[in-house]
């Protein structure tokens, strides 16, 4: 009997370390992240004490009074979202000149070059499994380039401000669709951004695919870049944007075994091994979801400091037992 208990108290103990050194771990990461978060967020407040939102004050010298003025739309940058972008631990002045100190801003800034994703990534071996060298040779022959060589640039779709890497993380599947297909949207939805580069009507994307049946469930389930842009298997998103007369119509393309989601959308995930394939498979055919086939890592934690708990409450009721028995 008593080995039997020693037995189980010794369990729920390792049960116990176990989840205090998970949750130890966790609060450790966090912090190690607020932290790096901080590096240059002070400095940047010099510039977005300004930029940071819709109004900015600053000292008129010759009046001697402070002036409070409107922030022209293009120029607010959201505080939040260049904090969770890749670049969030760049000072505003690693991209923009030095000389943005001082205000008025001098006015040939305006003339100042903007450096280039490649002018960074470019060779980099941190960077290799991006394949940056490719995605520039597709973005070079898509729609985009060849008909606006001159204005169209990357920036124009990874804002330098807020663009995340989102397909190649954990996030949900439909997170990642909402989150490209903004990038498409925020012209093709949007006529002032749209004829910046170009007099043409934007072609309202609504009745462009109304042949679509479950119009908005499938732009919720696929990226625009799935129909639009031509699959490559060496880079993980494509790039190359076809004219309208070559996107994919055809159901079957999606809707079959050897859907051509496997290699675009779902990609990512299946490699990493996050999900079976054949749980999309299901997804795509219309199966149905398979329940537990997508298991989450924090559901099983939350299971798992639950556990703990109970365990902790068994190990009590037991060394309660013990004690009395003793006495
Ligand atoms: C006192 C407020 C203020 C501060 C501080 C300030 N800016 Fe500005 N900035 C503005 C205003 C207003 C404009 C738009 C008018 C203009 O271009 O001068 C602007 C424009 C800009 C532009 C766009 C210029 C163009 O036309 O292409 C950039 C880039 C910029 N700021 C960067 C910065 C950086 C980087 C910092 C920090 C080092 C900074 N600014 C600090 C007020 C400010
Ligand atoms: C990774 C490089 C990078 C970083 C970091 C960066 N910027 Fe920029 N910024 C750019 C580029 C590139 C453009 C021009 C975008 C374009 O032409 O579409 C730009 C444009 C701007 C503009 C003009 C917006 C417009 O559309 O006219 C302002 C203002 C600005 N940046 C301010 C800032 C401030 C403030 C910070 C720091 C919080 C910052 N930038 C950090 C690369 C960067
Ligand atoms: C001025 C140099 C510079 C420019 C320009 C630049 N990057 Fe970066 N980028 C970096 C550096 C440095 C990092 C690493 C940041 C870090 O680790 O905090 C980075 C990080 C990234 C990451 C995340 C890498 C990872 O493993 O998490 C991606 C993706 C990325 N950049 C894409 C781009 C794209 C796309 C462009 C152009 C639209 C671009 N970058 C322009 C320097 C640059
Ligand atoms: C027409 C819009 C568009 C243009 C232009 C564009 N991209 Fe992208 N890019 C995307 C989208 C959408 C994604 C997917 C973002 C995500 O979900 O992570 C992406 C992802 C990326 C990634 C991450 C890929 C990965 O393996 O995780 C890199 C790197 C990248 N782009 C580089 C570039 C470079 C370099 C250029 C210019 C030569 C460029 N992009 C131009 C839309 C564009
Ligand atoms: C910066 C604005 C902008 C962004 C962002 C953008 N586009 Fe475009 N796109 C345009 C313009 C402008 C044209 C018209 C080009 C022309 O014919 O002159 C165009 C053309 C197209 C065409 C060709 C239509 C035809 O007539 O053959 C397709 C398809 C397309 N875009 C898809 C996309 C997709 C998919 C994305 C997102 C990955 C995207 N676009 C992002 C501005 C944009
Ligand atoms: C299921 C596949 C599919 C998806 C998803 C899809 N498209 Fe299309 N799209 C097409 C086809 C096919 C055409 C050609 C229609 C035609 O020729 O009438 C088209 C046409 C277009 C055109 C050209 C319109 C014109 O007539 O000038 C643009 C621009 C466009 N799509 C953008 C987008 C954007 C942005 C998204 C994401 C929000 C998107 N598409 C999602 C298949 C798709
Ligand atoms: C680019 C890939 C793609 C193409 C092309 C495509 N679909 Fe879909 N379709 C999907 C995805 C992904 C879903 C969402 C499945 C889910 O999550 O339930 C979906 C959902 C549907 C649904 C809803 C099923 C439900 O559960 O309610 C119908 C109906 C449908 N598609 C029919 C069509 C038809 C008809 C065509 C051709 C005109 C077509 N699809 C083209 C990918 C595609």
């Amino acid at each position: 009997m008593t080995s039997l208990i020693t037995n189980r108290i010794r369990k729920v103990t390792v049960h116990l370390l176990m989840a205090v050194f998970i949750m130890l771990l966790t609060s450790l990461n966090l912090v190690a992240q607020t932290k790096q978060k901080a590096v240059n967020a002070a400095f940047n407040e010099k510039c977005l004490k300004c930029h940071g939102q819709s109004k900015y004050k600053y000292l008129n010298p010759e009046s001697g009074s402070e002036v409070t003025k409107r922030m022209y739309l293009e120029t607010i940058i959201n505080r939040d979202l260049f904090a969770e972008s890749n670049h969030k631990n760049f000072k505003c002045t690693d991209c923009h000149s030095e000389d943005y100190d001082t205000f008025p801003h001098p006015g040939r800034l305006r003339m100042e070059s903007k450096y280039a994703c490649i002018d960074c990534h470019g060779g980099d071996e941190k960077y290799a499994k991006f394949k940056f060298e490719e995605i520039e040779k597709e973005f070079q022959s898509s729609v985009h380039a060849t008909k606006h060589a001159d204005d169209f640039n990357c920036w124009m779709c990874h804002n330098p401000h807020t663009y995340k890497i989102k397909t190649r993380s954990e996030e949900k599947i439909k997170d990642i669709v909402a989150y490209d297909n903004a990038i498409c949207l925020n012209c093709h939805a949007d006529i002032t951004k749209y004829q910046m580069l170009t007099d043409k009507v934007n072609p309202n994307i609504i009745q462009k695919h109304a042949w679509l049946p479950n119009q908005a469930l499938h732009f919720k389930n696929v990226r625009c870049i799935e129909c639009h842009a031509r699959a490559n298997d060496s880079i993980l998103v494509a790039h190359n944007i076809q004219p309208k007369a070559k996107a994919v119509r055809r159901c079957v393309e999606c809707h079959s075994t050897n859907s051509i989601l496997m290699a675009t959308l779902y990609k990512y995930k299946v490699k990493e091994g996050r999900s079976k394939a054949g749980f999309y498979n299901g997804v795509i055919m219309n199966e149905g979801y398979v329940i537990g086939a997508n298991r989450n890592y924090y559901l099983g934690l939350l299971s798992l400091i639950m556990f703990s708990c109970v365990a902790a409450g068994i190990l009590i009721h037991a060394s309660l037992r013990i004690l009395k028995r003793k006495k």
